[in-house]
């Protein structure tokens, strides 16, 4: 997925948003907020904010302001229309517009951070370290990576949006997912989102090189999702 690749963003947006109901991402939050023991009002970012939907779910989790930081101008807009109190950046995660040691804690939902290489991921990881108060956590989620298979299909007529297909091929590291939306109206739109995921171990190297300390990532084949804490030192 390319920076300003609107197509992408639009399939994103359309899927997810019917997909995944808004009490999802208010479990999340209570969940991220409990492991990363952040007073209400201390300043938070979601970094990766897509449509805003994890900041809404902060705002009424006790962060009237919370950052949101995305590359995409359509899931900007969508985030303003979510969580108007959000202060919302257009930026890339990988040169955050923050000032050293400023939040207190980060979220990261749904592998936000690791739609790129390796480097990128890093990079990310880097600037986030850069941006939490000593003692600051990170708390990140991605899929579980024990629980994807080589190769999925999915397909679906959805209401008032069209035939919705997923195809996904995953080698380990990398799910190649793509996702098309056929409208009513015969208009296609298609987009292939290439995630990368790291497995405790993996994340725990990753975390340290670029000055984080993994201090949780619980995972067995039945974990629904991956839930990382990391701390800034
Ligand atoms: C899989 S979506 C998840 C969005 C959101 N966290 C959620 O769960 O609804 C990934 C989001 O990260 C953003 N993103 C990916 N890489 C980025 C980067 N390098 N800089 C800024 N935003 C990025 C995308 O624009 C997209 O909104």
């Amino acid at each position: 997925m390319d920076p300003g690749d609107e197509v992408a963003d639009r399939v994103f947006l359309e899927t997810t948003r019917r997909f995944a109901p808004p009490r999802l991402a208010r479990t999340d939050v209570a969940m991220a907020l409990a492991l990363a023991q952040v007073s209400p009002g201390k300043p938070v970012a979601d970094l990766g904010c897509g449509y805003g939907r994890h900041l809404k779910a902060l705002v009424e989790q006790g962060h009237p302001h919370p950052i949101g930081i995305d590359r995409s101008a359509l899931l900007l807009a969508e985030a303003s229309a979510q969580a108007p109190a959000a202060r919302l950046v257009r930026a890339d995660l990988q040169a955050l517009p923050l000032y050293a040691d400023s939040l207190a804690a980060a979220f990261c939902f749904y592998s936000s951070m690791f739609l790129g290489s390796d480097e990128e991921s890093r990079g990310a990881l880097e600037e986030c370290a850069r941006v939490l108060r000593p003692g600051g956590a990170l708390v990140l989620t991605t899929d579980n990576p024990l629980r994807l298979s080589p190769s999925s299909h999915f397909e679906e007529e959805v209401e008032g949006l069209g035939r919705v297909v997923e195809e996904s091929a995953f080698d380990g590291t990398v799910d190649r997912v793509t996702k098309s939306i056929t409208t009513d109206s015969g208009v296609r739109l298609s987009a292939t989102f290439c995630i990368r995921y790291y497995a405790p171990p993996a994340l725990s190297d990753l975390a340290a090189r670029a000055g984080l300390v993994l201090r949780s990532a619980p995972l067995t084949e039945s974990s629904p999702q991956l839930v990382a804490l990391l701390e800034k030192p």
